[in-house]
């Protein structure tokens, strides 16, 4: 085959890389052939999912000749009752991550602008670009979205802002009277995509619950997941409240079948387990501190994280740390990759993981 592509792909794609995930288990044990890896590298929840979500997931399987339901209705009952919002307002995606590509793939025409900041999840600006807009990055001051930035950054051709919070990757969030006012000062024109991934980690009183603001803000977008506290990421579930005029308009654009009976089945249970939330809410909270304190006695500051991971500054390159830490048979997300050079972002563990990082890591300095 000649290296030139001979069928030209849609411009937007020239340039852009491949999202990069944190390295899977079974292909580092393949690599290196270790008995144990612990993998602190997706934020994803070392507890598992909650039983009853396991249990409705195997009751479900029986039915896997026949497709779901289209648009996961009893499941959006479950979420809106949960929330107190009228079901029109729940729109359930393939992961919260299919919901922001179909909300640029709805919302963003070629030239639009999209405001982000810098850094943040990277699923954004990709596909911001790939469906042909312009990502206006705003840098983040130390972690933290400069929100009043972002707003300067708002001009005649934004078509949507996306604040990230907790932010990933430093896990940072923004104090709730400024992002009130942030949704309030953004025209009504403009979507304001507030992505609470990690809303059930957090622990601070200064974070604001958007749900409320629902009912005046028909621009707001609320995206939430059951990847991370409950545990169901592989099974590709998430969720965003929004204004039912926006949901028609997802429904044109998303597959028939976007989320799976196995999901639909164990988010539905999942939903009920108060106290697994409860406790690994708990737990996390417990490892976040560990993690800073023991950072910080190898001299290695960290930003103040209210996810289930942390970024952990190095005076030296993520990338050369990680793969010293990857010998020792733990994977986490170098710096590098993540738009923050001299730094590891790693996710919380079981008490043993987190302990077990940071042996290695003492020895990978
Ligand atoms: C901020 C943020 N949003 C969205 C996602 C995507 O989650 P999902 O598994 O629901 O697609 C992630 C996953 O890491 C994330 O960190």
């Amino acid at each position: 085959m000649s290296s030139q592509q001979h069928i030209a792909a849609r411009p937007s794609l020239a340039g852009l890389g491949v999202y990069v995930p944190g390295r899977p288990v079974e292909e580092v044990q393949r690599e290196l052939g270790l008995a144990r890896i612990i993998k602190l590298a997706s934020n994803e929840n070392p507890f598992g999912c909650p039983p009853a979500a396991r249990e409705a997931m195997i009751q479900e399987m029986g039915q896997c000749a026949l497709y779901p339901e289209s648009s996961a209705p009893a499941l959006a009952e479950r979420i809106a009752r949960h929330w107190g919002v009228d079901v029109e307002r729940v729109f359930l995606g393939n992961g919260s991550d299919e919901i922001i590509g179909l909300l640029t793939r709805t919302y963003v025409q070629p030239g639009d602008e999209v405001v982000v900041a810098d850094p943040t999840f990277s699923r954004y600006e990709q596909n911001v670009i790939i469906d042909g807009g312009v990502p206006v990055k705003v840098p983040c001051v130390d972690g933290v979205h400069d929100l009043d930035a972002m707003l300067r950054a708002v001009g005649p051709r934004t078509r949507m802002v996306f604040v990230c919070n907790p932010n990933n990757p430093t896990g940072t969030i923004v104090g709730a009277e400024a992002l009130r006012r942030f949704i309030e000062a953004v025209p009504a024109n403009v979507i304001v995509v507030v992505d609470e991934a990690y809303y059930e980690y957090v622990t601070a009183s200064d974070y604001l619950q958007t749900v409320p603001l629902l009912d005046t803000h028909p621009n707001l977008i609320i995206l939430r997941t059951f990847s991370k506290i409950y545990g169901l990421a592989a099974l590709r579930i998430g969720y965003g409240l929004m204004h039912p005029a926006i949901i028609a308009e997802l429904h044109k654009v998303r597959g028939p079948f976007n989320t799976n009976r196995l999901a639909q089945a164990a988010a539905l249970a999942a939903l009920d387990d108060a106290e697994w939330v409860r406790r690994c809410r708990e737990a996390n909270a417990e490892g976040l501190a560990y993690l800073a304190q023991a950072a910080a006695a190898l001299g290695l500051s960290s930003y103040p994280s209210q996810g289930n991971f942390i970024l952990i500054h190095l005076p030296t390159s993520g990338t050369e740390v990680g793969q010293r830490l990857l010998m020792q048979g733990v994977i986490v997300r170098p710096g590098e990759q993540l738009g923050i050079p001299n730094s590891i972002r790693v996710t919380v563990g079981t008490p043993e993981e987190n302990q077990a990082f940071v042996e290695a890591l003492r020895r990978a300095l």
